[in-house]
């Protein structure tokens, strides 16, 4: 490890654990993570770079110029392609490693040549983790994979793992922000149902400007026809234009997350993939986007929401493609 000197303070540094770390997400997420944006402003943590064998040189670059960023909180930087080692001790990881999708394939696309990644993580994580880790799954299929990792690492408690939904979220809240001409921040209540994928369901019947319903100021037209498709497909339309997958907003997100999992959302909904036990419905194990409020280190799902007949099939074709998943990955060994 190389180890850097802070004087920022004396508390212990968080151990953050990033896989595909020579990757597109990671280049921005590193940084983020190192600049205090999830953990906070006085508290140093220690990064974990997990590549693959072939791009442990191009991390070991991505390692020099996190040195060279001299980053105040940043207390030291691991590289490594060992899996058991990526993870001893880590506080919170953030499970990126995988193949993105290309143009014309699907997420679910991507079961087969990333799943079995997450069994070999989910095991290195159990054995070596520390008891309170955080586990984000961003590699896709997100919520798959996380429910892969999860049951891979049987000792560690599945509310533990999660999948990145807030980029949904987010995508979601930009939009609006745009026609409705409001900050994102001053929406509230806002949901994406189910999987990250073109089924997910970013649902507005709860959702409020400045503490009025947003379905009053909108059109169902718009709603129906051009929000939740476009939120839907956002990931393939970046694709088509940027000619690869989106990876500073994915990170951007993968931070939001982890940030307000550890420091709480003060009573503000999010949207986060996590292991359901039954709530609305969703079978349970399934990692299933949910409206939540971060409270005290742990999500809490919003709880006994009437769901209407538009919301209904929507979140069902959720649940069902997810059993599908389920099914592929069960399949996996
Ligand atoms: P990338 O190809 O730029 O980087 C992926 C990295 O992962 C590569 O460096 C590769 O060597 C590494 N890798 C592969 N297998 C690994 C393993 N077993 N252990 C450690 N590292 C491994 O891809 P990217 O743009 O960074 O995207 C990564 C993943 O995130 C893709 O699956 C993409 O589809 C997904 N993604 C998810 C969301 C979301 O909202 N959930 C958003 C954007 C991208
Ligand atoms: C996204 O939503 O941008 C990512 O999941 C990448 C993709 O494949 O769409």
């Amino acid at each position: 490890m190389t180890a850097f000197a802070t004087s920022s303070s004396a508390k212990t540094p968080v151990k953050v654990t990033v896989t595909g770390a020579a990757g597109n997400i990671a280049y921005s997420l590193l940084w983020r993570v190192a600049a205090g944006d999830v953990f906070g402003p006085d508290q140093p943590v220690e990064l974990t770079l997990l590549e693959i064998p072939d791009a442990m040189q191009a991390a070991e670059g991505t390692a020099m110029e996190l040195a060279d960023s001299a980053m105040p909180l940043l207390k030291g930087v691991n590289v490594t392609d060992n899996q058991r080692a990526g993870f001893e001790g880590t506080n919170a990881a953030f499970l990126v490693g995988a193949k993105p999708r290309g143009k014309g394939e699907s997420r679910s696309d991507m079961l087969e040549a990333n799943g079995r990644i997450f069994i070999e993580q989910g095991k290195a994580l159990n054995d070596g983790a520390a008891q309170d880790v955080r586990v984000l799954v961003v590699g896709n299929p997100a919520n798959t994979n996380a429910y892969i990792a999860s049951k891979a690492a049987g000792d560690v408690p599945a509310e533990q793992f999660n999948a990145l939904m807030r980029l949904d979220h987010n995508r979601s809240l930009s939009m609006l922000s745009q026609k409705l001409d409001a900050a994102p921040e001053e929406f509230s209540r806002v949901v994406v149902w189910g999987n990250h994928s073109d089924t997910q369901f970013p649902d507005l019947t709860y959702a409020q400007l400045r503490g009025e319903n947003v379905s009053d100021q909108i059109d169902q037209n718009w709603y129906t026809e051009e929000f939740i498709p476009r939120v839907a497909k956002r990931g393939a339309e970046i694709i088509e234009v940027r000619g690869k997958s989106s990876a500073a907003s994915a990170a951007s997100a993968a931070v939001d997350h982890i940030r307000d999992w550890v420091q709480g959302t003060d009573g503000r909904w999010t949207t986060v993939a996590l292991p359901s036990t039954g709530e609305y419905g969703v079978d349970e194990g399934l990692v299933f986007g949910f409206p939540v409020i971060g409270v005290g280190g742990k999500w809490q799902v919003v709880e006994d929401l009437e769901i209407n007949d538009f919301q209904r099939p929507r979140i069902d074709a959720n649940i069902e493609a997810l059993r599908e998943e389920a099914k592929v990955a069960d399949a996996l060994s």
